[in-house]
């Protein structure tokens, strides 16, 4: 399989974490491609007509995309056993959602204030993004904590991926303020080999 892969996606990562908790990262080449709003740059849109990373190239049938359809093909694939079983499901699926829109919402800051040319960026936009991820940090802080304390799961994944994407671009915010718990739960989560291996670079 090849995997569409950018080191600084908290989306990719998400992927790459999976791939090493099932102890399968060697069962992927790994592809560099880049790619934003104004640009698809090296993501080639014939495997993704949407440009966007990542994207899970098959021996055995079409490209998937995006990362909760490459999530969930990979755990069946792998046997990875990180979607429990229902009525737990729908937490872990809740938890996924929650914590990818806190990453979509930090990559559209960043795409905003370091993509869009300068005269168009608007910072009331970006404020905006903002606040959705700040909602969605004490959502987690207030409901979710005892999920995030049992066994492992890709909603675990996702929020370690998301919040480690806060840390890589919007140091500034300090989103552990507030958010003692989820600060706590990150701390053990992020010393996770899986975790460590796949660190965000630029
Ligand atoms: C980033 O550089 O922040 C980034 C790169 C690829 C996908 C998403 C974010």
């Amino acid at each position: 399989m090849k995997l569409y892969h950018s080191p600084a996606s908290p989306f990719v990562r998400k992927v790459m974490v999976l791939l090493h908790e099932a102890g399968a990262a060697d069962r992927v080449t790994l592809i560099p491609a880049s790619g934003h709003p104004l640009d698809p740059g090296t993501m080639p849109v014939d495997r993704n007509p949407l440009g966007k990373i990542p994207a899970l190239e098959r021996e055995d049938g079409p490209t998937l995309y995006d990362s909760r359809v490459i999530t969930r093909y990979l755990d069946e694939t792998l046997q990875a056993g990180l979607y429990p079983a229902a009525p737990r499901l729908w937490d872990t699926l809740v938890i996924e959602a929650t914590a990818d829109g806190i990453a979509e919402a930090a990559v559209l800051m960043r795409y905003e204030m370091h993509v869009r040319p300068e005269p168009a960026r608007s910072p009331a936009w970006a404020e905006a993004q903002w606040q959705k991820i700040a909602r969605a940090l004490t959502a987690l802080e207030q409901r979710w904590m005892s999920h995030l304390s049992g066994p492992l799961d890709m909603g675990k994944v996702a929020v370690g991926a998301a919040l480690g994407y806060l840390d890589f671009r919007q140091a500034e915010r300090d989103w552990r303020a507030g958010h003692p718990g989820l600060a706590a739960w990150y701390a053990a989560f992020a010393a996770r080999p899986a975790m460590q291996a796949t660190a965000p670079k630029a």
